[in-house]
């Protein structure tokens, strides 16, 4: 069976996968992304970011979105909302507008009001806020910091509560796999916010993972996270290797994919798997990691590797 209904049977909500608007011209690639069987959810990738949806003030465009959106209630697939409040890929508009409290407030909750707004009823879960967590457990300092200061995080999710109702709200972040400072700020920072009200629904770990190096801690640290009440989520797994991929590296891969699938089982609370697309062919990793790729479980050619299997296995 394909993941997603192998994960149902398995107790979780959904195996799902990232894509982007760019890939859907491939045939094949779209075919397979909509195979509710393999992937019952999608995340758009890139076109619900702050510089796809609003790249001007005040000048919302929806189109690219909308079209992920449409996929995935045309195939029957949950849809992740991506991202609201994020330090990056913002348009120079914001972070060179020098603004002041007040009116970045409103910027940014109109932001969220709006683009959370056009998509209610249609979103499963939303990254509301991402990234927002330094290594060491301090808070980033990006321009929503260093001008609201740390109230801009409850601000975003109540304003998301507000504009759909319905949808969980997330709280997205990388290097939070495995126990450690990060992961512990994370822990600190949603229970805070629980504390005082704020909705936070989940914690989403994104889990871009390094072949040979995945923490051995995922299970007890993904217990700590839900022990708080929340959901948990793997959004954005990938498993990249030095390239070029041999067979003993694709064999480990296969591996520490099972070990990150069989963690989220153990976990009550842990709701489902994302994987950052499904192909090497259309992953970020090269772009990013130099050297660096082959992290998906289907290679350029979409032919499954060996971490097909093992996550079947798992599931
Ligand atoms: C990445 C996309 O996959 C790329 O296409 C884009 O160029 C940069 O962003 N963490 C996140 C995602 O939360 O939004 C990022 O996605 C990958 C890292």
């Amino acid at each position: 069976s394909g993941f997603h209904t192998a994960a149902k049977a398995a107790g979780l909500t959904y195996f799902g996968s990232a894509t982007d608007n760019g890939e859907l011209t491939d045939a094949t690639y779209k075919a397979f992304l909509s195979d509710s069987s393999v992937f019952g959810q999608i995340t758009p990738g890139n076109s619900m970011k702050w510089d796809s949806t609003e790249p001007t003030q005040g000048q919302f465009t929806f189109t690219k979105g909308d079209v992920i959106a449409d996929l995935a209630a045309a195939n029957g697939q949950l849809l992740r909302g991506h991202t609201t409040v994020w330090h990056s890929q913002l348009p120079n508009w914001v972070t060179s507008g020098n603004f002041d409290n007040a009116t970045l407030t409103g910027i940014m909750t109109n932001h969220v009001s709006k683009v959370i707004g056009h998509y209610a009823g249609e979103v499963y879960a939303w990254d509301v806020v991402n990234e927002v967590l330094n290594d060491d457990g301090t808070l980033r300092e990006s321009v929503f910091f260093n001008t609201i200061g740390e109230s801009y995080i409850a601000t975003a999710f109540k304003t998301a509560r507000a504009a759909d109702p319905n949808a969980k709200l997330y709280i997205n972040d990388f290097s939070i796999e495995g126990t450690g400072a990060k992961s512990t700020a994370m822990i600190n920072l949603v229970s805070s916010l629980l504390d005082q009200g704020v909705p936070v629904d989940g914690i989403g770990i994104q889990a871009h993972l390094i072949v040979g190096s995945v923490p051995t801690t995922l299970q007890e640290n993904w217990q700590a996270m839900a022990d708080l009440g929340v959901e948990i989520a793997i959004t954005e797994l990938d498993i990249r290797m030095t390239l070029p991929a041999t067979d003993a590296l694709l064999k480990q891969q296969a591996t520490d994919y099972q070990t990150v699938v069989n963690a989220c089982l153990a976990v009550k609370g842990c709701v489902g798997i994302t994987i950052w697309d499904w192909t090497d062919k259309f992953s970020w990793v090269p772009s990013t990691f130099s050297g660096q790729g082959a992290a998906l479980p289907y290679d350029e050619k979409f032919a499954a590797k060996p971490a097909v299997d093992a996550i079947l296995s798992s599931l």
